[in-house]
């Protein structure tokens, strides 16, 4: 997974702006979105949007979200997708075209620090794995801003993924929660130099709070893969153990490192994506609050 090149800090902005995503990345959140698509269209319920509303997608990303916002709003509603790189805005705007709900959707360019939006614009503010790059402080900041745009009775909600949850079975849980413990010590020991939160969706809970939305719910949606998996799900497993397995590796010895990417290797007899007994869980998060 190539967390670094999804990662744009305010100040990162003027740099990495045009340099583009490698595709890889874009692929991942292709794959990512198609793996866990059954549970998405769930989320995207228990967000009630009534035809009609105005909908701001926050880090739209390829806009595979917005698309499926947009069947609930139609056809008096609008989604207006914004993400900061021009790469993915114009993925979107194309892969839009083959949408039958394209004449509901925008796609702009624009940073979610600083949402190009009046106070109280739209009925419902949304955002999916867009907070995990963001320190406590920042994260804080954007769901503020992303309160500012809503209505008032509008509703803001974020969706997040907790690494803790991660189950991969049949790996050994005893290598796993290892590997699992050194991830953990790896992102704090390098939090002041490349900041990543795998632990994001716990604490949306706490920062509605803190910034005064009311009527918190947060729904704990707990995602199963299972054989057979298609091609979008190996992919996206397959990335985002490699990653896990490569940020843990200070703590693990090489035997271990070795042991657990041979789960993920095709050519390993030890391979477990084509096992029938092969189950993954992670649960992801979403929450929801009430701009007063
Ligand atoms: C992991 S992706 C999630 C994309 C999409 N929401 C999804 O779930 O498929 C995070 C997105 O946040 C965008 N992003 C990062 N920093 C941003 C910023 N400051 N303003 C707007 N978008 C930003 C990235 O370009 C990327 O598309």
């Amino acid at each position: 997974m190539t967390h670094e090149t999804l990662l744009y800090s305010a100040e990162d902005f003027e740099n990495k702006a045009d340099t583009g995503l490698i595709m890889s990345s874009l692929q991942w959140l292709i794959d990512h979105y198609i793996a866990k698509e059954k549970y998405r269209l769930q989320m995207v319920r228990d967000l009630q949007l009534k035809p009609g509303n105005l909908v701001l997608d926050v880090g739209s990303g390829p806009g595979l979200w917005s698309e499926k916002l947009a069947e609930k709003v139609a056809p008096d509603g609008r989604i207006i997708g914004i993400d900061f790189s021009q790469d993915l805005i114009e993925y979107a705007r194309e892969n839009l075209q083959q949408s039958p709900y394209k004449d509901f959707v925008e796609y702009q360019r624009g940073d979610f620090f600083d949402l190009p939006f009046e106070r109280n614009t739209f009925d419902v503010v949304f955002c999916s794995n867009s907070l995990m790059y963001l320190t406590d402080e920042d994260k804080e900041k954007v769901i503020k801003e992303k309160q500012r745009v809503a209505k008032i009775g509008g509703k803001v909600a974020s969706k997040e993924y907790d690494g803790e949850t991660i189950i991969v079975y049949p790996i050994p849980p005893e290598l796993w929660l290892k590997m699992k413990s050194a991830v953990a010590r790896v992102l704090s020991e390098t939090a002041s130099s490349d900041y990543y939160d795998e632990y994001v969706a716990r604490k949306t809970h706490k920062i509605f709070l803190d910034v005064g939305l009311t009527h918190i719910d947060s729904i704990a949606y707990p995602i199963q893969l299972s054989y057979p998996l298609s091609p979008s799900a190996k992919r996206y497993l397959t990335q985002e153990s490699e990653w896990l397995i490569k940020t843990a590796s200070p703590y693990l010895s090489a035997a271990e490192t070795e042991q657990l990417m041979s789960y993920f290797n095709p050519n390993s007899q030890h391979y477990v994506l084509d096992r029938e007994d092969f189950w993954y869980l992670v649960v992801e998060i979403m929450a929801l609050g009430i701009k007063q």
